[in-house]
């Protein structure tokens, strides 16, 4: 779905969000939500806050999961998802932090794996992902699903690409300082979801969106893995569907 500018996207968005959690709600039920950090969702949580303060939306039945944090990464640093999603969305709605779930970026290494296999639990416990949200990094990569990510790949430490660590250099200051590592939800769990959408927005994305949608399926380009799916929406603005 293309849609004028970035804004009415994200305010479609997050009126399917708001619809889901109020479908649940009804029945008594709790909403899993798969989140994103990066500069793309930002206006989604915004406008879920608005909801939450103007129309009264509430998040007591809802338990999140986030895709992905670096590796190694303490959750009060200025960089860490946990930081992002505190400011964006988590500390400005009824969501009972019990029901937050972001991956641990200050695990011992050996540590990891049975954690990484623990988060998938509870995810499938839970029943699963209702819905799922994704943006798209200049890699192809989805979550922290670079190059080389296997369709059926599970939530794991990876190694990031150069391009992603160049992209994010701005909020660490410098390319050096940007950890080479992340654990992330793999292809396989990001899948399992009910809904997907992926957003991407500008004319900065237009290249690697054309690839995701049009070009042949490759672990060389993770997101053209979402072709298999029939529970997948690329939602985009006029410039990342300039090259469609
Ligand atoms: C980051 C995140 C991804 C995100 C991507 C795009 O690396 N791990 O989940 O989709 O980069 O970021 P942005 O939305 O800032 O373009």
């Amino acid at each position: 779905t293309v849609y004028k500018n970035s804004k009415a996207a994200s305010l479609a968005v997050a009126a399917r969000i708001a619809t889901l959690i109020k479908e649940k709600q009804e029945k008594g039920e709790q909403a899993v939500l798969g989140l994103a950090t990066g500069a793309t969702p930002v206006q989604v949580y915004a406008e879920l806050v608005r909801l939450h303060r103007e129309e009264g939306l509430s998040f007591q039945n809802v338990t999140t999961f986030n895709l992905d944090e670096y590796y190694p990464m303490q959750p009060d640093s200025a960089q860490s998802y946990v930081t992002f999603m505190n400011k964006n969305l988590f500390d400005h709605i009824d969501i009972k932090r019990e029901n937050i779930n972001i991956p641990d970026g200050t695990l011992d290494l050996s540590d990891i794996p049975t954690y990484c296999m623990e988060y998938e639990r509870k995810i499938s416990e839970l029943g699963g992902l209702d819905f799922q949200l994704l943006g798209i990094g200049r890699t192809g990569h989805i979550g922290f699903n670079e190059p080389g990510s296997a369709p059926n790949s599970g939530t794991r430490l990876v190694t990031l690409d150069d391009l992603t660590r160049r992209d994010a250099s701005r909020d660490f200051g410098g390319k050096e300082n940007v950890p080479t590592k992340a654990i992330t939800m793999g292809i396989g769990t990001i899948f399992k979801a009910r809904e997907i959408i992926l957003m991407a927005w500008s004319p900065v994305k237009a290249e690697i969106v054309k690839k995701a949608v049009e070009g042949e399926m490759s672990s060389d380009v993770p997101a053209t893995f979402l072709q298999l799916s029939d529970n997948v929406e690329f939602v985009l603005d006029e410039g990342a569907a300039s090259e469609l």
